[in-house]
């Protein structure tokens, strides 16, 4: 286990088989039609690689990479793009994969702009989903798991960008962060 972790979550196992029942739900969910994913940078590439080796249906691969910008206790979320999706968007089934949820912003603004531009549907998977901060409600059609309020790293998720290849999600001492 990394030195700054107090302990983990969910180990590699853990997370792998339950990417692989979220890529069979998410299979019988589209049934074989078209999809283009959407992974959101940078958290979610982790387990967007993971999936989509899992998924059966004719899948195209895009990115964004976005970041909401709530204002105090006013949620005005306004959606700051730093690289936009490069696929047609209208028209086309879109998988919307996240690492986690927090307040909900991003997410929320990220299927707003997308609703905007035509997709014909919109499905949203998350790996982590951390309901004690949510600001905005958001659609969460494919949870992979419930985590506590606590500061976590691995499986793509960062601090300071470091720690995104733990293959395991774990909690970050405090000391770490509260210098
Ligand atoms: C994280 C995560 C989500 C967002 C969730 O990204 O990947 O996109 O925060 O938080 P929210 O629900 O409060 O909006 P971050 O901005 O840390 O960028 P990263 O993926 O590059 O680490």
């Amino acid at each position: 286990m990394n030195e700054n972790v107090e302990r983990i979550l969910f180990t590699e196992e853990q997370l792998k088989a339950r990417v692989r029942e979220m890529a069979k739900e998410i299979n019988k969910h589209f049934n074989g039609e078209p999809v283009v994913v959407v992974s959101v940078l940078k958290g979610s590439v982790v387990f967007a690689v993971d999936l989509i080796k899992q998924l059966d249906m004719p899948v195209s691969l895009d990115f964004i990479c976005a970041s909401s910008y709530g204002s105090g206790t006013i949620s005005s979320g306004k959606l700051v793009i730093k690289k936009d999706v490069e696929l047609e968007v209208e028209g086309q089934n879109i998988l919307l994969l996240e690492d986690i949820i927090d307040t909900g912003e991003t997410l929320h603004e990220i299927m707003k702009m997308l609703k905007g531009r035509g997709a014909k549907s919109i499905v949203t998977a998350m790996m982590f989903d951390k309901p004690a901060r949510r600001k905005k409600a958001v659609q969460a059609d494919f949870i992979g798991f419930h985590i506590p309020d606590e500061f976590v790293v691995g499986y793509g998720l960062d601090y300071d960008e470091q720690y995104r290849n733990l293959p395991y999600l774990g909690v970050l001492k405090r000391s770490v962060y509260e210098k």
